[in-house]
């Protein structure tokens, strides 16, 4: 079946136009300029591919396994370089996954899992996390989801668009359940790095021979415009299957992704860089926290990891319809609506983005926008 459009990206697709004055829902950190990379480029690299590996750079390959904590226990063979956590998540579903084989994944989630796996015709089985448990993964509905047979476990940790992070044991009873199950277990981690009460979670990729680590430079580092991210797969099998797939479509990695990239991620400039955005977070969500205490409209759990979390509406207000709302003058403030992951009653706040999204003018905006949507919707 051909691939469809999902409500997340038809949404982004309809307001891009829209020009919003401030954003209140930015997942990443604020990106750097080209200028900063320049003093470690070098004028006569070739733009040609990189004509050294298809996996990638070498060096970067390397670089990717440090920051994941996997150096010394995964290989820079179990490492491919990918355009975004995106296409690792796609050259995985798209080779693991055959018509009617079962797919579990968590809602809400990232819906890339749910859109390609339609597409494949798998079974796609749903497990919801629960808001009442500060939107926890309930670990006993994912082990009986996944049933003998199961083919692949798609989760995102931490999870978009709730924040929510599995501890370390977390991840061990998960690698478990796909362990009894013998499934690929892909955990996306894009949004590593960005942890607020915990370390961040062991990557499966180093704790289970199917397992499928995926990540980028995309969301700490803010560095999205790139398209460079990775996935980490001890599976020799499936990291061909992934580079065959990869051959018939983008064929080779883009080599200014690859060359920033791997100057981003050496270890000490990536130490700097994520501290920052680890100090620009913190303080972010701090506001963003105050900010909703102060609201008697709205309540959130607060991300334990990464720049998102979602916030509940008032009983009866639709979130698509709220969101277009506060896009439009006088507000002109952007925010995901929960529509875009089958919660309407929600909307998706950030804190990402630096002072370019204006996020305490937004936060003010959004105020004034609730207060004045009751009694124009009441009356
Ligand atoms: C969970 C998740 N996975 C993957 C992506 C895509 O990231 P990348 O830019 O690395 O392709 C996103 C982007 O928002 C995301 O939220």
């Amino acid at each position: 079946m051909k691939v469809q459009i999902h409500t997340l990206f038809e949404y982004l697709l309809e307001t891009t136009e829209a020009a919003p004055e401030a954003i209140v829902g930015f997942s990443l950190s604020a990106s750097p300029r080209l200028g900063d990379y320049l003093e470690d480029l070098n004028p006569d690299q070739s733009l040609d591919w990189n004509g050294r590996d298809f996996r990638g750079l070498p060096e970067l390959r390397d670089h990717v396994l440090v920051q994941a904590g996997l150096a010394g226990i995964s290989t820079p063979a179990d490492v491919l370089i990918t355009a975004g956590a995106a296409e690792a998540n796609y050259l995985s579903i798209m080779q693991c996954l055959q018509p009617g084989e079962r797919i579990v994944m968590e809602t809400p989630g990232w819906p890339q899992a749910d859109v390609l796996a339609k597409a494949k015709g798998a079974e796609i089985v749903k497990v919801a996390r629960s808001e009442a448990d500060g939107w926890r993964l309930p670990l006993d509905r994912l082990s009986a989801a996944v049933t003998p047979g199961t083919r692949m476990i798609f989760l995102t940790n931490p999870n978009n668009p709730t924040g929510d992070l599995m501890t370390a044991a977390e991840v061990a009873e998960v690698v478990a359940i796909a362990d009894r199950a013998g499934a690929w277990l892909l955990v996306d981690e894009v949004y590593a790095g960005l942890e607020w009460d915990r370390p961040r979670a062991p990557s499966v990729a180093g704790l289970y021979a199917r397992g499928i680590t995926t990540g980028s430079v995309s969301k700490a580092l803010g560095l999205q415009g790139l398209r460079t991210g990775w996935m980490i797969c001890p599976d020799a099998g499936h990291m061909r299957d992934a580079l065959i797939l990869r051959e018939n479509s983008s064929e080779i990695m883009n080599i200014m992704g690859e060359v920033i990239a791997e100057v981003a991620l050496r270890p000490a400039r990536y130490a700097t860089a994520l501290a920052r955005a680890q100090q620009e977070g913190a303080a972010n969500l701090a506001q963003m926290n105050a900010w909703l205490a102060a609201q008697d409209q709205l309540t959130w759990v607060p991300p334990k990891a990464g720049l998102i979390g979602l916030a509940r509406l008032p009983d009866g207000v639709d979130s698509d319809a709220f969101a277009r709302f506060l896009l439009a003058p006088p507000y002109r403030t952007f925010l995901l609506p929960g529509s875009a992951y089958d919660l309407p009653g929600h909307i998706r706040l950030g804190v990402g983005g630096g002072a370019a999204v204006r996020l305490q003018d937004g936060l003010d905006r959004l105020s004034q926008a609730l207060h004045d949507w009751q009694p124009k919707r009441s009356s």
